[in-house]
């Protein structure tokens, strides 16, 4: 997958150099390239914003490097995909050719945003292009996810309901849950298919050696060596979590 980051923090995200996501960066399962903003305005002072109209706090991001900067990775990514092709050999589409709708998908983070569940994450993992556009301010000048969404695809996406202090927290987060996602990210698939959200549960809570700590044991059934039982009694756990800590995620009883 080829994720394209643009921020006026790039430093920001060298912690994505680490960890899960930095080996697949490694490996070459993700291509992350992350640009700044600000190579993208013409004036000296590399002005990013200005006074929104009709008054009111804050700043709003200007259009027109937000406009460039899209549209500078938006040609790279087309360059890129276009390998030459002998089409005198082949009428098959050769390898690593994206089909005619997998254009990038634009994913700007915003409190104003659709919300960001592991639902989302696993439609985003089978992306081939990614492009996260990280506002600051009191956002971004609409006519910038108006224009793009006119020929491509854009989404507006909130973390929760907070408001952060710019996208490159939220873009981080969600980088992470659907990089983990991408086949051959994570070691052993099925820890992936076990955790919290995944069957739209919490998980059930874990134990590991020793079996004694602080006073403290483990439930005995997880010592039993009864895989039945044991299945039984962590899907207990999830459903009696679930409904005490986020009883919002049980299908509501008739
Ligand atoms: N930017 C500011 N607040 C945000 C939030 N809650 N989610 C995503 N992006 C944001």
């Amino acid at each position: 997958m080829r994720i394209d980051i643009i921020t006026i923090f790039p430093e920001f995200f060298s912690v994505l150099d680490v960890s899960l996501v930095g080996k697949a960066r490694q490996s070459g399962l993700i291509d992350l390239r992350v640009h700044n903003l600000r190579d993208h305005t013409h004036d000296r002072h590399h002005s990013v914003d200005d006074t929104p109209y009709g008054g009111g706090a804050g700043m709003v991001m200007k259009p027109e490097p937000w406009g460039d900067a899209i549209d500078a990775i938006l040609t790279n990514v087309q360059t890129a995909a276009a390998p030459e092709v002998d089409l005198s050999t082949t009428d098959a589409p050769p390898a690593g050719v994206p089909a005619p709708d997998a254009a990038p998908l634009l994913i700007f983070p915003s409190p104003a945003g659709e919300l960001f569940t592991q639902a989302m994450a696993r439609e985003l993992a089978g992306e081939s292009n990614l492009i996260f556009g990280c506002g600051r301010y009191e956002g971004i000048d609409q006519r910038v996810f108006d224009h793009f969404a006119v020929t491509g695809r854009v989404r507006l996406v909130s973390l929760g309901d907070y408001v952060l202090n710019g996208g490159e927290v939220a873009v981080m987060a969600m980088i992470e849950a659907v990089g983990r996602l991408i086949p051959g990210v994570v070691g052993n698939p099925e820890s992936l298919v076990e955790e919290s959200h995944e069957d739209g549960l919490l998980e059930y809570p874990s134990y590991t050696k020793p079996s004694a700590w602080r006073g403290l044991g483990v439930p005995p059934v997880l010592l039993s060596g009864n895989h039945g039982a044991i299945a039984i009694w962590r899907r207990e756990q999830q459903l009696e979590r679930t409904a005490r800590v986020r009883p919002d995620l049980l299908p509501p009883a008739n």
